[in-house]
């Protein structure tokens, strides 16, 4: 597995030394560089030069939905770890599942030790937490069926159908950061299918106590830590940390509350609205291990746990 890893990553970085040759030459680079973003820089690409590593600045937002319709969307093979959720949020409604949006904008990824650097892009797409994909009946794995990325990103819609995911080129707004500011104060995310009627749109207002959100962060830190699947050729280990500078103190997650519409898988049928959503607004450092066997991640208990502690002990936290 590990020559695997390394073979894609010197795949990648073919292809990457291409596409920026490519735009180096091309009218789009202009584009590309006159986007400035409001997102810290990646503070992990030194303390992990061999991984990638990146910026999600994000709106994660949950929607309930019947655990009948949970049935019918995911893949049979899948359970749905019921006692898992409850664990973690024990007043969520009789009957419901957590499904979950994730609105998020990628900045400065790389993978330092080949000079590596991928453009930002902008992604979103409804994910499915807490499912039995090793059949042990604890191992929580997300499935991502579906994404939006920005166009203009070839290695990022390339990178994510390479896990069989159903990829939408699509254009976004803001389309340099993970939301803008409306004029009554709520932010707004916008992210539409170029070649499809494929839709995201997002409006949350800051709620005034973290206390009026129903749930809490730990639920958010547990669920972005899960390993990430579409069609479980391969799993997605992205470790999120949210103990460095760039989740805490004044930058520290956000509740909030608003409404999402779309129409994307697998949801087929027409738009649809929620709203009464509760999320958070958190910009987290990531380490991420790509294409990974997905039986190897069984038992995995992600970041919070061992995640953190792996970090911990080469005393990285310290130093964010
Ligand atoms: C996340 O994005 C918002 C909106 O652009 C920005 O204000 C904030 O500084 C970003 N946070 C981090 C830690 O990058
Ligand atoms: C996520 O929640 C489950 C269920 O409570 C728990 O077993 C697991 O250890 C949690 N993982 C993390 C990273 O907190
Ligand atoms: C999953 O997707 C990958 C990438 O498109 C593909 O190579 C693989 O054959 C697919 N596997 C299944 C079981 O559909
Ligand atoms: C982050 O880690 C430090 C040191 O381990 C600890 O003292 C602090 O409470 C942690 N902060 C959060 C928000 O978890």
């Amino acid at each position: 597995m590990a020559l695997r890893l390394s073979l894609l990553q010197v795949f990648a970085a073919a292809i990457l030394a291409s596409f920026s040759l490519l735009l180096a030459h091309g009218e789009s680079a202009a584009t590309v560089r006159s986007c400035t973003t409001h997102d810290h820089h990646n503070t992990l690409a030194e303390l992990f030069p061999n991984s990638a590593t990146g910026v999600l600045n994000a709106t994660l937002a949950i929607i309930p939905i019947s655990l009948e319709t949970a049935r019918r969307l995911i893949p049979p093979q899948y359970g749905i770890l019921e006692r898992a959720y409850r664990a973690l949020v024990p007043s969520f409604p009789e009957g419901m599942y957590p499904l979950m949006v994730q609105a998020a904008h990628d900045h400065d990824v790389q993978l330092r030790a080949y000079g590596i650097t991928i453009d930002d892009f902008s992604r979103v797409g409804f994910e499915f937490p807490l499912l039995d994909l090793a059949g042990d009946g604890y191992s929580s794995f997300r499935w991502a069926p579906a994404q939006l990325i920005s166009a203009t990103n070839p290695i990022a819609l390339e990178g994510s159908r390479a896990y069989g995911t159903l990829v939408t080129p699509a254009k976004y707004e803001p389309l340099c950061d993970a939301y803008h500011r409306l004029a009554n104060g709520h932010t707004y995310f916008r992210g539409v299918g170029l070649d499809s009627s494929d839709l995201f749109e997002l409006e949350m207002a800051r709620l005034s106590h973290a206390a009026l959100n129903p749930y809490p962060l730990e639920l958010f830190k547990n669920i972005t830590n899960q390993p990430t699947f579409a069609n479980a050729t391969s799993c997605d280990n992205m470790i999120r940390l949210f103990n460095t500078s760039m989740t805490v103190g004044a930058n520290a997650p956000v509740h909030v509350h608003g409404r999402v519409r779309a129409r994307a898988f697998p949801f087929q049928e027409a738009e649809k609205e929620w709203t009464d959503i509760y999320g958070v607004q958190v910009a987290t450092p990531f380490i991420e291990n790509n294409y990974l066997e997905c039986r190897s991640m069984r038992g995995y208990s992600g970041t919070g746990g061992p995640g953190d502690s792996y970090v911990h002990e080469a005393n990285v936290n310290d130093e964010l």
